[in-house]
C-alpha cells in the first residue's frame, strides 16, 4: 500500500478538522458528544431501573413507600394554598389530588391556552374527590416564556388576600428536539430550571408572609431527577447548548441546576435569619414513573411491556416523594436537601460543590435580570 493513500486522506481530514469549525462541530464533536452522553444516560438510569424493580417486586428491599395517611404527613390543609406547576397532566395530577383531598386551594397550570383543554383536565383531576373545602384553579403557564411566567405571577398577586403556603415546581420536559426560546434559553433549561427559578424569586415574599401570619412553615419543592448525575462537568461557555446539543446532557444539566439552586437558596435563606425559619426548600427525584415523559426513552419504546410492568412505578407512587417533601414534619431541619423514595438522599458530588453553586447562582441572576428588575434573593429586603 502506498504511503500517500493513507497520508492524503489523513492530511485532508486534519486540515478540515483544524480549519473549519462547522465541519468539526457537525461531523466530529456533535456525534462524539451526543453518543458519549447517551451512554452516560444508560449508565445512570440502569441502577435506578433495578431499584424500581426491587421496590415493586421485593417487599424485603426496605425501599420506603409513603402512605397519604402516614402520621408524619399533614392531614389537613384547609385554608392553605399551593401553586403546583404541571399538575394537570402526568404525575403532578396525583400531587394535586392529594392536596385537594386534604382541603387545600390548589392553583395548577396548563401550557395550553385552550379553555376546553382546561375543562377536560379539571374534570379528570377532581373525579371522585369528595366534596369539601378544596378549590382547584387551572391557569395558563408556558415556562418556555419568561413573559408568561411574569403574567402568571402577576395574576396570582392580583388575587384578593393572596397567600401561599407551598410552591411545587413539577412541570418538565425531557429529551426534546433542540429548541431555543425567544428569551434565548434552550427548552429544558427554560422549562425545567430557569422558569421555576424565576417563579421562586417572585413567590418567595408570599411564602414568607403567609408563614409569618399563620405560623405554618412554607415549603418550596422543585422536581429534579436521578439524571442530574449525567453531566460530568458544567459547560459554562455553552449553557444553552448553542454550540453542541445532547438532549441527555441538557436534561441532566437542567436537573443538576435545580439541585444546586435549591441548595444555594436555602443557604441564603438560613443566612437571613427569620425567613430561613419560615420557608424551607427541597428538591426531589420522583422515581421512574409511568408517564408520557418516559416515552422518549428508546428502551421504553422498544420493550414497553417490560418497562411498564416491571421497572416503572405508577403515578400515585410517583407523587409520593413530592408530597413527602411538601408535607412531612420530619424534614423541618433539612432545608436544601435532595430526596428520593420519601427519604433524604445524596445527590452528585458536582451538585454539592458550593463554589459551583455560587457560580450558577450568579449566572442565573444575570440570565433572569430582565424579569427581576436586576434584583436577586441576596439583595431583597424581607
Ligand atoms: N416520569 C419520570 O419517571 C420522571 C423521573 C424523574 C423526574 N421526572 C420529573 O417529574 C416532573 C413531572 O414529569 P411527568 O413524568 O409527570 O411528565 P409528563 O407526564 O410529560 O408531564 C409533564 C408536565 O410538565 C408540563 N409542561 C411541559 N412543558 C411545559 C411548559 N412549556 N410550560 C408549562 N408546563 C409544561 C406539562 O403540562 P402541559 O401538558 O400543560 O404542557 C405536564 O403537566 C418533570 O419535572 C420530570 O422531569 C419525571
Amino acid at each position: 500500500m502506498k504511503v500517500s493513500s493513507i497520508l492524503v486522506p489523513f492530511l485532508f481530514l486534519t486540515i478540515c478538522y483544524n480549519n473549519f469549525e462547522p465541519i468539526k462541530s457537525e461531523f466530529v464533536i456533535t456525534p462524539l458528544f451526543t453518543t458519549m452522553y447517551r451512554y452516560q444516560f444508560y449508565a445512570v438510569v440502569m441502577p435506578y431501573m433495578v431499584r424500581e424493580y426491587q421496590r415493586k417486586n421485593i417487599p424485603s428491599s426496605g425501599i420506603r413507600k409513603l402512605k397519604e395517611t402516614d402520621p408524619d404527613i399533614e392531614p389537613n390543609l384547609e385554608g392553605r394554598t399551593a401553586i403546583i406547576t404541571g399538575g394537570s397532566r402526568g404525575l403532578g395530577v396525583e400531587v394535586v389530588r392529594t392536596f385537594l383531598r386534604k382541603g387545600a386551594h390548589v392553583i395548577t397550570t396548563s401550557s395550553s391556552n385552550d379553555k376546553q383543554v382546561a375543562e377536560q383536565r379539571y374534570a379528570k383531576i377532581t373525579k371522585n374527590i369528595p366534596p369539601g373545602k378544596w378549590k382547584l384553579d387551572i391557569w395558563y403557564l408556558d415556562l418556555m416564556s419568561m413573559e408568561s411566567v411574569l403574567e402568571f405571577v402577576e395574576r396570582f398577586k392580583m388575587q384578593p388576600n393572596a397567600s401561599l403556603n407551598y410552591f411545587i415546581g413539577n412541570a418538565g420536559v425531557m429529551f426534546p428536539k433542540y429548541r431555543i426560546s425567544k428569551d434565548g434559553f434552550e427548552s429544558q433549561q427554560s422549562i425545567n430550571y430557569l422558569g421555576h427559578a424565576l417563579m421562586t424569586f417572585h413567590l418567595l415574599p408570599y411564602l414568607y408572609e403567609t408563614s409569618k401570619q399563620t405560623n405554618v412553615q412554607s415549603r418550596i419543592v422543585l422536581t429534579s431527577s436521578c439524571l442530574h448525575h449525567i453531566p460530568a462537568r458544567i459547560r459554562w461557555h455553552d449553557l444553552q447548548s448553542v454550540q453542541v446539543y445532547s438532549p441527555h446532557y441538557a436534561y441532566g444539566l437542567s436537573k443538576l441546576s435545580v439541585i444546586m439552586f435549591i441548595n444555594r437558596l436555602s443557604r441564603t435563606l438560613k443566612s437571613k435569619g427569620d425567613i430561613g425559619q419560615h420557608v424551607k426548600a427541597f428538591t426531589i427525584h420522583p422515581g421512574l414513573v409511568d408517564t408520557d415523559l418516559l416515552n422518549t426513552i428508546e428502551i421504553v419504546q422498544q420493550y414497553p411491556q417490560i418497562a411498564h410492568q416491571v421497572a416503572l412505578r405508577d403515578v400515585k407512587e410517583g407523587a409520593e416523594t413530592t408530597i413527602y417533601a411538601a408535607l412531612s414534619n420530619e424534614l423541618d431541619r433539612f432545608s436544601g436537601r435532595y430526596l428520593e423514595d420519601s427519604q433524604l438522599a445524596v445527590s452528585s458530588r458536582l451538585s454539592n460543590n458550593e463554589d459551583l453553586q455560587d457560580r450558577l447562582w450568579t449566572v442565573t441572576a444575570r440570565l433572569l435580570s430582565k424579569w427581576t428588575d436586576d434584583e436577586w434573593f441576596d439583595n431583597m429586603e424581607y
